[in-house]
């Protein structure tokens, strides 16, 4: 399976979680798990499709194991931070750390994108 596959199945996926946890938070008027909800629509619906949205342009790339390394780490770790976020507004602050490594791996995650995108176009 490509890099571009893998994004465009689950970055769907993620956008209907999100969305679902939207309307959730909307109908209870419990808005405190509002900042998870929009990590988790921006890094896991819109960066994931956009992500993919790149690799499909480069099919030499979209069929590296790096690509497909890459949107698979940023999906899990999109997820991670959600939760991580969310147990935090929730009062649960022994999930910090699980949000803490979340970011870290993101951001490292981010770091390998930047270079394959800067690395392809230049
Ligand atoms: C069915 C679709 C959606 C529903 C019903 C929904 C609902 C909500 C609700 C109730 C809040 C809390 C508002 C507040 O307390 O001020 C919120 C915040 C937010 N949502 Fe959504 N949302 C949806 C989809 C999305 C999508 C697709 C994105 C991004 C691509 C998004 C990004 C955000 C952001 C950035 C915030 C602000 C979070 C914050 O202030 O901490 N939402 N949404």
């Amino acid at each position: 399976m490509t890099a571009s596959r893998i994004s465009f199945t689950l970055a769907p996926l993620i956008a209907l979680t999100g969305m679902g946890w939207g309307i959730a938070m909307a109908i209870s008027h419990d808005h405190a798990t509002a900042p998870a909800h929009a990590h988790l629509n921006l890094l896991g619906w819109v960066s994931l499709f956009l992500m993919g949205l790149f690799y499909r342009f480069h099919t030499e790339l979209d069929r590296s194991r790096l690509a497909r390394f890459q949107v698979v780490v940023w999906a899990a770790a999109s997820i991670a931070i959600a939760i991580g976020i969310g147990l935090i507004y929730l009062g649960t602050p022994q999930a910090e750390p699980l949000a803490a490594i979340s970011s870290i791996v993101l951001f490292a995650d981010m770091l390998v994108f930047a270079w394959l995108v800067i690395r392809t176009v230049r």
